[in-house]
């Protein structure tokens, strides 16, 4: 079932162009992200949905409904902003009860409701501390606490998480999941960090340059990039320019490449290969020397230089290698774990 339409959504500011004709589809109940890099258009499309900002042009109906006509305070969605702001002098359960009473709901009624949130997200011992006295995950909580509160429809997060430390930030993100679970809210995050995205969302909608580039489940997205942007921002991978030859891609100045192809002889390709899926050994397509080893505890990534190539094809294997810098090296992979990529 389809929760949230968005059709042809386009905004501009004078001559910069935020969002050239979005059009997207999320579903009652998933936890959907817009991820792309700076600036091309996410918190703007957020801010066209919570009713902050106007569209030039397009459409955007909630379960059939006309978002647009309505009033940002008649929305029945909420937007947490990238930088959220508690009330400073409030304690925790005031900043949560804040807009509900702003709603003029009988005072049990908010009693009960902040109560049953603070539950929720983990914050009944600190229901009345001020926010200063909160570490940043605990901060985070309030305003998400904040924000389903009123029980909105569809909640608006934009890069949630950016302010926490890498630590706590991949403890909130399994919290943002549980809680998702929890609240049955539709929810759309928006983050610039493809791992986040990745690990949180059903699907994901990538962004350029107020485009999307494509909308696919996260394996998806990370298994069949489906344009070179997507290939090259989503995860680390070896990229090829070429042409489609018998049983691979030819690579000029590199060779035949091995890849299944499907496409006609002569067409031009991308082939992306993950450096997971490349195999350090004997017998490989490419040669080349290890220019760089780092372990990273429970992979190492190599660095290999390849005579043809400006850039190193980096490899990533389990646990540490016995490779070397300067070590000759050749280099391999399965047909069908090269991607082709039409140019
Ligand atoms: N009120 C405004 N006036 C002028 N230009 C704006 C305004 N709001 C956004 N823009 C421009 O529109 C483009 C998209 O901005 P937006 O804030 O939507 O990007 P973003 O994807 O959220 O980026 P970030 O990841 O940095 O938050 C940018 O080029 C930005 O400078
Ligand atoms: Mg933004």
């Amino acid at each position: 079932m389809t929760s949230l339409h968005i059709q042809d959504v386009s905004r501009s500011f004078g001559d910069v162009t935020a969002l050239a004709g979005v059009s997207l589809e999320i579903r009652q109940g998933e936890f959907f992200a817009l991820l792309g890099p700076s600036g091309c258009g996410k918190t703007t499309l957020l801010r066209i949905l919570a009713g902050f900002e106007s569209p030039d042009g397009g459409r955007v109906t909630l379960d059939g409904a006309d978002l647009l006509a309505l009033p940002p305070h008649r929305r029945p969605v909420n937007l947490m902003f990238q930088s959220y702001a508690l009330f400073p002098h409030m304690t925790v359960a005031k900043n949560v009860a804040y807009g509900l009473e702003r709603e003029r709901l009988g005072r049990a009624e908010v009693r009960r409701r902040v109560h049953d949130v603070l539950e929720t997200v983990g914050l009944t011992a600190e229901a009345g501390r001020r926010p200063h006295r909160l570490s940043g995950g605990q901060r985070q909580r309030v305003a998400l606490a904040r924000a389903i509160v009123k029980r909105p429809r569809v909640l608006l997060l934009d890069e949630p998480l950016s302010a926490l430390d890498k630590k706590v930030r991949a403890e909130m993100q399994l919290e943002l999941k549980r809680l998702q679970n929890e609240v049955g809210i539709t929810f759309v995050v928006v983050t610039h960090d493809q791992e986040e995205a990745m690990s949180l969302a059903d699907r994901i909608a990538v962004f350029k340059e107020g485009r999307v580039e494509q909308i696919d489940a996260p394996v998806t997205l990370y298994e069949r990039p489906g344009t070179p942007f997507v290939a090259d921002f989503v995860g680390a991978n070896n990229l090829f320019t070429g042409t489609a030859g018998e049983g691979g891609v030819d690579v000029p100045g590199i060779g035949l490449l091995p890849c299944d192809a499907d496409v006609a002889p002569g067409t031009p390709v991308l082939l992306a290969v993950r450096p997971e899926k490349v195999r350090i050994g004997e017998g490989g397509r490419l040669s080349g020397v290890v220019v760089d080893v780092s372990f990273y505890g429970g992979v190492s990534h190599v660095s290999v230089g390849v005579e043809g190539r400006s850039g190193p094809v980096l490899v990533a294997t389990q646990g540490a290698t016995r490779v070397t810098s300067g070590s000759p090296v050749s280099l391999g992979w399965a047909a069908g774990d090269a991607v082709l990529i039409a140019q």
